[in-house]
């Protein structure tokens, strides 16, 4: 078995990070999303894994995971001149796969319950492909599968228009290697891409059982800001507290995580919060399922819900930022400072006016 990790595409959706950077660099409580990915793949037992690259991001990428040895996984590099969809990434990678059966991650996407438990059906062995799929309140959005009773897909349909299923495919895939003559008979569709949900819609039509399983825990695309934050959220909500960084005169609740080199002055941070090495927090307010960057700077301001990436600035702010994401090195300065909360401890029956 081997892995496939796609890891090219345009990121459009969440531009401008992604006129600077692959958008499966991105961080997710200080860590790349793609990291977790290789995890997944590794958690489950696969080593050699083949992580499809752009002209654009591509050095980017590569720089970051490396040869793979910090993940106990051999990593190797495959250019797609374009992308030219999920399928055109799978037959450009075919010299790769060999003869092998695999599993496609897409570099994007993140998942709290592994992946072992596709596996284990996938190996009982008769089928071609399995799919993830998980239930969403809007599926005319994704490509969604409509399952028999017995579980198994029955058909699949890209971006339906009227109801068909709310079960939409995630962006992990198990294949044999037929897949392989199937995408060779593939031709592009209407947005010009090689499309995944075709090929294995082929499958089904060829006579072959495709199989389907369900997300365990949590599943998101981190591809817009939205879905980054709440990703951030997700994994946020998982931590637990490791105070290793300097604390002076300020109060720390809750799951927070201070690496080692950090520093908090004279703040209060509200877990659960991740604050990387090197990172300065001065007079300031940090609120829950946030993740500050390493050597990233909040001095005399206040942040909840939001991602700051390494070396971004918030000083002297008069409002408290919600919501946001600060990319590498980004900064808002605010001329002055005025704290924006007060505090009580008051009393039964008691009354301030203010
Ligand atoms: P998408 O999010 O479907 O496409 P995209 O990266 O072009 O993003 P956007 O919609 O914001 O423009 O891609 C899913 C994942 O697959 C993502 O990690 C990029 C990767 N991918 C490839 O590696 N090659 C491709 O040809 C395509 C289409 C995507």
């Amino acid at each position: 078995m081997k892995g496939l990790i796609l890891s090219g595409g345009k990121g459009t959706r969440l531009r401008p990070l992604t006129h600077t950077r692959a958008k499966q660099l991105v961080p997710i409580a200080n860590k790349a999303n793609i990291d977790y990915v290789v995890e997944d793949i590794v958690r489950a037992g696969v080593t050699d894994i083949g992580v499809v690259i752009s002209p654009e991001t591509g050095e980017e990428v590569k720089h970051h995971l490396g040869d793979g040895s910090r993940f106990g996984a051999k990593l190797s590099y495959i250019p797609q001149d374009r992308p030219g969809g999920l399928a055109h990434a799978v037959k450009i990678s075919q010299p790769f796969l060999d003869n092998d059966p695999f599993i496609m991650y897409l570099g994007d996407n993140l998942l709290d319950g592994g992946i072992e438990h596709m596996l284990e059906t996938f190996n009982k062995g008769g089928v071609e492909a399995c799919i993830l799929l998980t239930k969403v309140s809007n599926p005319s959005s994704f490509g969604v599968a409509v399952r028999n009773e017995a579980g198994q897909i029955e058909r699949l349909v890209e971006k339906p228009k009227e109801f068909i299923s709310d079960l939409a495919l995630v962006g992990v895939y198990l294949f044999t290697p037929r897949i392989h003559d199937i995408i060779a008979n593939l031709k592009p569709s209407a947005r010009g891409e090689l499309e995944i949900t075709e090929a294995i819609q082929n499958l089904l039509e060829a006579g072959f059982v495709v199989n389907a399983e369900e997300v365990r825990g949590y599943w998101k695309d981190t591809g817009n800001a939205a879905d980054l934050l709440d990703a951030n959220r997700l994994v946020l909500s998982r931590i637990q507290r490791n105070i290793l960084g300097l604390v002076e005169t300020s109060e720390i609740v809750g799951e927070v995580q201070l690496a080692l080199g950090a520093t908090v002055r004279n703040s209060s941070i509200r877990g659960p919060v991740s604050i990387a090495a090197g990172a300065v927090i001065e007079d300031s307010y940090i609120g829950p399922y946030t993740s500050i960057g390493e050597n990233a700077r909040v001095i005399r301001s206040e942040i909840e819900y939001s991602i700051m990436m390494p070396g971004a600035t918030l000083e002297n702010l008069e409002k408290r930022l919600d919501s946001s994401i600060l990319g590498e090195e980004a900064a808002i300065i605010g001329e002055s400072h005025k704290r924006n909360t007060t505090q009580f401890f008051l009393g039964d029956r008691s009354t301030v006016k203010l």
